[in-house]
């Protein structure tokens, strides 16, 4: 069986910087703060009513079609990964489908927040090996700026978040040796509210007492919005950063070690961790309880924020067209997220 390769990758992120003093305006928060607890200096968001996530990943796209040295007419499957899509539904891939002119391939969308892009690239891996498809477009990316609570009650999540896409298409690979070596997928749902954005939605409560709506005067009234969500504003992402960083710190290096014994390597072997870009100190810590060497873990969130399932492909982007992964590497992805969800893809570049 081939194995499978990422041919190419681009990256588009919009051009308006938020700086943390900018923030400062909106809600009690600081410069000092966020750098602290999060290495965040500033980060991106979208231009409103022009770009959603649906055409920033499109402008990915274009550049990763374009370095694989393909065209659009070539993508015989696309994925892609995100927990901000332009429409609840239909997903954004047939938005991707129409906007880039494609045959009419598959398109699934992946909604697995941020780990979208590692589950995204598991399964491109598994059509490629069997040989289904030769061609597979994976985006992650996402507009959390469209729907952040900016105020001092939202602050622990808003000042994380930025927007901004990548993309890459995975092929055969063309030589022995070269390519993805395995992928692992985990995930546990216990503490699925932990890191969620419930409202609206169609849980009527069953899972948390503290999300149930009142009951419509219409017994056929709406159960996914009403009056009374939007007077309460109970419409944004929730988090405990504590719990998710708590987990993210032992789940990610977990998932790093599965791959890494699954085929007999050890972390000197590895030439690049890509951590999630969550928070600049889980990338920290991870680097430091796994003994990975200086200049061994990429991280950029300090100029993006966390950009969700954009992150991971956003950052192996700018490692690649930095020079920091070069053909024969090993190079390792991690992501741990909402859900829980998180994994690993260990691959030979
Ligand atoms: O990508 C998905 C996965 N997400 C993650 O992995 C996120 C993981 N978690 C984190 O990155 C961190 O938990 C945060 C950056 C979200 C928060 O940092 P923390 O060091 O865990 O802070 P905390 O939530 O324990 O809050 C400490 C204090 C609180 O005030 P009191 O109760 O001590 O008075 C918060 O109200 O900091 C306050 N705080 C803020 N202060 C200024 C929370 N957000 C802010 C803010 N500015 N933006």
């Amino acid at each position: 069986m081939s194995k499978t390769i990422i041919a190419g990758i681009g990256s588009y992120v919009p051009e308006r910087v938020v700086t943390n003093e900018e923030l400062t305006r909106l809600m009690d928060t600081s410069d000092e703060w966020i750098q602290a607890r999060t290495g965040i200096e500033e980060r991106r968001y979208a231009k409103r009513f022009e770009e959603t996530t649906a055409t920033m990943g499109a402008e990915a796209a274009k550049i990763a079609i374009e370095r694989a040295g393909i065209t659009a007419a070539d993508i015989d499957f696309v994925i892609f990964a995100t927990l901000s899509p332009d429409y609840y539904f239909p997903g954004c891939g047939v938005l991707v489908q129409r906007i880039l002119g494609l045959k009419e391939v598959g398109a699934l969308d992946v909604r697995n927040q941020c780990s979208g892009f590692i589950y995204g690239i598991s399964i491109a891996d598994q059509f490629i090996k069997t040989g289904m498809y030769k061609n597979i477009l994976l985006i992650g990316s996402e507009t959390h700026s469209y729907a952040l609570d900016f105020s001092t009650r939202g602050r622990n999540v808003s000042v994380i978040f930025g927007d901004g896409a990548a993309a890459v298409v995975l092929q055969p690979s063309p030589e022995d040796g070269r390519g993805i070596l395995s992928t692992h997928l985990h995930s546990d749902g216990h503490n699925a509210e932990i890191l969620s954005m419930p409202n609206p939605g169609f849980h009527c409560g069953v899972h948390n007492e503290q999300w149930k709506p009142s009951v419509p005067e219409n017994p056929y009234g709406s159960l996914f919005i009403n009056q009374e969500l939007l007077d309460k504003e109970d419409f944004y992402p929730y988090m405990d950063g504590q719990a998710v960083f708590k987990k993210a710190v032992v789940k990610m290096p977990e998932a790093v070690m599965e791959a890494l014994n699954q085929n007999g390597l050890a972390v000197d072997d590895i030439d690049l961790l890509v951590p999630h870009q969550a928070n600049l100190r889980i990338s920290q810590m991870i680097q430091q309880t796994m003994g990975l060497g200086e200049g061994k873990v990429f991280n950029n969130i300090q100029k993006y924020g966390n950009t969700t399932a954009a992150s991971v492909p956003l950052a192996l982007c700018e490692a690649w067209e930095t020079g920091k992964v070069n053909k024969g590497d090993l190079v390792c992805l991690a992501a741990f997220g909402s859900g829980f969800t998180w994994g690993s893809a260990l691959m030979r570049w």
